[in-house]
């Protein structure tokens, strides 16, 4: 969509399914590279990401088929190209992916060094440093990374930081490597617990993912699976939040408490009332959210992913809320865009002071990336009159057929193609 209109309306009601984790599915769409085979992957969303990551391997040799809704098929028996150029990573940074399983499938990889992006630099020095322990001899040559290994032999990896993709590069790199590795400090995400799951069924041995420490024993030995893509709860999340502006109850179908303690429990501290049930999340909201202060943590931190709605939500807070963005250091271009509606929001280096205001007031807007998106669709419903989000298709990057979802459960939203 180019364009997402939303009016308020009455209180939301009924019930929405969380669709597949986006940063599982494109990871696990990776780890299908490893080895050659017919991987059938469910609950994965139509998203332009997915488009993006199917575009990535079909670029070096793979074959991916949507089967129904939410299933891909992947074949990666074919002969693989180990390259992923330019103009598909500078689209999407998940394609960095690539570099550990095609250096475990191939041997080598070329693949386009991303640049910096709207949240300012985002480096892959861990990555790359993590790799060259395993073996890996990596040069960059006008703007690409050029990585070969005769062979990856398991390493001892301390991170300096917990980072998500670090973290999957190397479990992908590690599953085929000789003899034992073992990441410290390694990100504990649900995804790279689905990307241990994943790559565990295909016969590898990675131990340990959820925690601190991953053990990953190489193995040669893999063979392809089919495999179901947790529910994402960066989605689950938005629809609180939107819940949380508008009022009303919502059953969340498949979205896992156990994957959202804090920002649960932070919700809660907000006034809104949401409990685990057999089939999901159940989550009621009504009247002003009470303010409360938020820091972003890796996981099980409060997502960076999280903040743009939760600021959203918190621009009509009763009272003053301090936010500290822990992760990326310009992330807050969204800011500017609510405060053209009515937002009373203050950003010093990394923190913030979100002063609520009882309405905001709807006005067009534009999305700068899929989280600032989807802040701005809260701000719509905690707005007077309509708000028209530009550049929606931001929000197509992660969200599948938001308007229509948003609509059956009694909101006023309208996408224009
Ligand atoms: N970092 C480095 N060096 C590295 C790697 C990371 O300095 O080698 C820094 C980054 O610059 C950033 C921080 O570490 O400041 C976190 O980066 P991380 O590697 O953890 O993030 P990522 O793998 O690039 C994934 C998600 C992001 C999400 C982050 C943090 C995918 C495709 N992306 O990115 O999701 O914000 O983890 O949880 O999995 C989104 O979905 O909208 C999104 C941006």
């Amino acid at each position: 969509m180019d364009t997402l209109v939303v009016r308020p309306g009455s209180p939301l009601g009924g019930e929405i399914v969380i669709l597949g984790a986006k940063n599982s599915a494109l990871k696990l769409m990776v780890a299908t590279v490893l080895t050659p085979g017919e991987f059938v992957l469910r609950n994965v969303p139509h998203i332009s990401d997915v488009e993006w990551m199917a575009d990535a391997l079909v670029a070096i040799g793979v074959k991916v088929t949507w089967a129904e809704p939410s299933t891909l098929l992947i074949d990666s028996t074919g002969t693989i190209v180990p390259e992923a150029p330019y103009h598909l990573v500078e689209r999407m940074r998940a394609s960095t992916a690539l570099l550990g399983a095609l250096l475990a499938r191939c041997g080598e990889a070329r693949i386009a060094m991303p640049g910096g992006d709207d949240f300012g630099d985002r480096p892959i020095d861990m990555h790359l440093r993590g790799l060259e322990a395993l073996g890996a001899e990596i040069t960059l040559s006008h703007g690409t990374i050029v990585a070969t290994a005769t062979r990856l032999v398991g390493a001892r990896v301390v991170l300096e930081y917990p980072s998500v993709g670090a973290t999957e590069n190397l479990i992908l790199a590690a599953t085929k490597a000789v003899g034992t590795t073992v990441i410290d400090n390694a990100a504990r995400e649900p995804e790279i617990v689905d990307l241990a799951a994943f790559v565990n069924r295909m016969g590898a041995q990675v131990l340990g993912a959820g925690s601190s420490t991953i053990t990953i024993h190489g193995t040669d030995t893999l063979h392809s699976v089919e495999h179901e893509v947790i529910p994402d709860r960066i989605e689950a999340a938005t629809f609180l939040a939107i819940l949380g502006a508008a009022g009303g109850e919502l059953l969340l179908r498949g979205a896992r408490l156990e994957h959202m303690n804090l920002i649960v429990s932070k919700l809660g501290e907000m006034g809104m009332r949401i409990s685990p049930d057999a089939n999901g999340l159940w989550a009621m909201a009504s009247g002003r959210p009470v303010s409360a202060d938020i820091a972003t943590l890796p996981y099980p931190g409060i997502a960076t992913d999280y903040l743009p709605m939760l600021i959203a939500l918190l621009a009509i807070g009763d009272g003053t809320a301090f936010a500290t963005e822990n992760l990326y250091q310009g992330r807050f271009r969204y800011v500017g865009e609510l405060t053209r509606m009515g937002a009373n929001i203050r950003v010093e280096g990394h923190h913030m002071a979100i002063r609520g205001v009882d309405r905001l007031s709807g006005a067009p807007v534009k999305a700068f990336d899929i989280r600032a998106g989807a802040a701005l669709v809260v701000a719509a419903f905690a707005a007077d009159g309509e708000t028209t989000i530009h550049d929606a298709q931001h929000l197509d990057r992660g969200y599948e057929r938001l308007a229509e979802r948003l609509t059956s459960v009694g909101a006023h939203a309208t996408a224009v193609l």
